[in-house]
């Protein structure tokens, strides 16, 4: 029986009437992780070459996640900008991709199952040329196998997003496009250095949508400087008026390095939103998507309509092995995690000298397929306990139960039987409440175990 009184106010939440403003300080973190130990630097290549080499599971979920690290330009709230986009640059980097395609394409494992999803993510893929994403298209359909229904997601920006590049990705296969617009906003679009003004944006996502040819997801930011609550409820408003099949609203958290930080330390732009005032917005956009009968895919991903399934998203936080492909890519195969080289230099001599473009890997923790099943039922807001594998035998909802009457009368979530559901305040808090549970069978599962040492991912 776990004790909870062991457990402070970062795992159980405050207790306070307004949960949705005050249950945490705030979000630290994008994403939820567990321990993972790291495997010694001279042995990642051997071990990757291990897994790969081996027949995959033929039914298991699998995704691709490929990554191109470049930028025109970089915006002030970014966390994931790596390199200003040149022609030379990337031209040289699109043809050590297709080698590392080539190479990771013939491996046993990559042939043995079947990918479900796919995702061009970044930096800013559309900053690709329109033969290049062709190419990178027909490349993905030629060398992977691939599900009869599998998507097929090119994210990226609108600006010189022109007709001939969307027609070029259509016929190199791509079935699903992510644009980041992050606010409508001109005047919060020009203090985050986003390069088109409202117009012009709405403009072209809504002509992208009306040609029916795929779904097109929309990215909001909320939070950014000059981002009130009445120019988030106006972004919302746009979004539906474009037509786009779906919505991301992320909420803003600007890491270290960051330009913004320097911008408002200088006093050139306002700070952006509290947490508290972030909370509110959220609670705006969720009412807003109710009150215009969006489907809600996740706590963060509405969609119009049923074309749009955000695969990716759900399978990529699920049990999916994710195969990385390209420079600053992660994904997990077998029970491992891996990061390619993160800087250009580093990825392209290891590609040039032939060496592993694998830069850190980690043997994940025996609980893995636990903390991924919870992370996927916070993702989506209910947790089942069905879809929750054994804690060393036992059920693990049962064990976690005391954590989760404690969330059920903060204000957090609503428990039955079977089924632990977010109310508003825990969808906005989905991360921290996916994290503690996971620190709470950590704590519980080395107690039990005198696990060995582990280090954080
Ligand atoms: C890595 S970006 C790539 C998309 C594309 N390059 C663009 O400019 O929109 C993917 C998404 O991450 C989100 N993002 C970027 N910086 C963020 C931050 N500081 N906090 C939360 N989300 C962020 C944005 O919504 C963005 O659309
Ligand atoms: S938001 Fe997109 S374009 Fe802007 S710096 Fe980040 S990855 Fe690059």
């Amino acid at each position: 029986m776990l004790d909870i009184d062991k457990f402070d106010e970062s795992i159980t939440g405050v207790n306070s009437p307004d949960p949705l403003r005050y249950a945490f300080p705030q979000k630290t973190s994008a994403h939820a992780g567990g321990m993972a130990a790291p495997i010694p630097p001279e042995q990642k290549a051997h071990t990757l070459n291990r897994l790969l080499q081996q027949p995959g599971s033929k039914h298991q979920k699998r995704c691709l996640y490929i990554h191109i690290p470049f930028c025109r330009v970089r915006c002030t709230f970014c966390n994931f900008f790596q390199n200003a986009a040149s022609r030379k640059l990337v031209d040289g980097y699109f043809e050590a991709l297709m080698v590392e395609i080539d190479q990771k394409a013939a491996q046993p494992w990559t042939q043995t199952g079947v990918f479900h999803a796919v995702y061009i993510g970044g930096g800013t893929p559309t900053d690709l040329s329109p033969e290049q994403v062709e190419r990178l298209g027909k490349a993905i359909q030629r060398s992977f196998p691939l599900s009869t229904d599998c998507e097929i997601t090119l994210e990226g920006r609108i600006n010189r997003f022109s007709d001939e590049m969307f027609e070029r990705a259509l016929e190199g296969g791509f079935n699903r496009f992510s644009f980041g617009i992050q606010s409508f906003n001109t005047q919060v679009r020009r203090s985050a250095k986003r390069l088109d003004d409202r117009e012009d944006v709405m403009e072209r996502v809504a002509s992208l949508s009306a040609t029916q040819q795929a779904p097109i997801i929309v990215d909001l930011l909320y939070g950014l400087p000059y981002q009130t609550a009445e120019v988030f409820e106006q972004d919302l408003i746009d979004f539906m008026a474009t037509g786009a099949h779906g919505l991301d609203l992320y909420q803003l958290v600007v890491g270290g390095g960051a330009p913004m930080i320097n911008l408002v330390d200088k006093g050139k732009i306002p700070a952006p939103a509290t947490t508290i005032e972030k909370a509110s917005m959220y609670e705006l956009g969720s009412q807003f998507m109710d009150q215009h009968h969006l489907r809600r895919l996740s706590v963060n991903h509405w969609a119009r309509d049923n074309r749009e399934r955000s695969q990716y998203n759900s399978l990529a936080k699920t049990y999916a092995e994710v195969l990385p492909i390209g420079c600053g890519a992660g994904g997990n195969i077998g029970g491992y995690g891996m990061m390619n080289h993160r800087t250009l230099e580093t990825y392209m001599s290891a590609m040039k000298s032939g060496d592993s473009t694998v830069a850190m890997m980690t043997k994940q923790h025996a609980l893995e397929p636990l903390f991924s099943a919870l992370k996927s039922g916070f993702d989506h807001g209910v947790v089942r306990r069905d879809a929750l594998p054994a804690f060393i035998g036992q059920s693990s909802f049962d064990l976690l139960l005391p954590l989760f009457e404690v969330w059920q009368q903060r204000g957090l979530v609503t428990l039955d039987e079977q089924y632990l559901v977010l109310t508003l305040a825990g969808r906005f808090w989905a991360v921290s409440l996916a994290q503690a549970s996971i620190q709470v069978l950590q704590k519980t599962y080395q107690e039990q175990t005198a696990l060995q040492p582990a280090v954080s991912l």
